[in-house]
């Protein structure tokens, strides 16, 4: 790893540690990520990310971080999502992940987003 990813990594240790209201204090982890990812977004997003006939990619610019945010993904989980940008339908909310879930699950989209030049 680069040093600019140790220095990188150093502050969201930090960050984390604030202990926003909403998000957890646990620093997220993109390994737990995937195994989450698995069990409750692959169905509809794809096992690669690549979207299924139930949903779209994940692993697509329209979800880069500067466009849907970590919040994005916190807010659509607890509440679902309207379709908006597809023609797949509805999110329906998804209440059996919990937020501490989400921080996981987010660490291992943006991880997969980065490798794919996505950022
Ligand atoms: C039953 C199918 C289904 C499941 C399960 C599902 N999603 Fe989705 N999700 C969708 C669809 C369909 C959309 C696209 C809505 C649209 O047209 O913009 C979407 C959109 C999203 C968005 C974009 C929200 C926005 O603000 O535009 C995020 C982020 C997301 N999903 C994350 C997840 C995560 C994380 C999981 C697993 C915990 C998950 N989804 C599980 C169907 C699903």
């Amino acid at each position: 790893m680069k040093l600019k990813h140790w220095i990188s990594l150093g502050a969201v240790v930090l960050l984390s540690g604030c202990g926003v209201a909403d998000e957890p204090e646990q620093v997220a982890d993109p390994d737990q990520g995937r195994q989450l990812y698995s069990k409750n977004c692959a169905s509809c997003h794809g096992r690669m990310m690549n979207g299924t006939d139930q949903g779209p990619p994940l692993n697509h610019k329209v979800y880069e971080p500067g466009h849907h945010g970590n919040s994005a993904f916190y807010r659509a989980v607890k509440e679902g999502t309207r379709a908006h940008h597809w023609q797949f339908g509805d999110m329906p909310p998804q209440p059996q992940v919990t937020p501490a879930d989400v921080a996981h699950i987010i660490a291992y989209v943006r991880a997969r987003q980065q490798k794919s030049g996505i950022r």
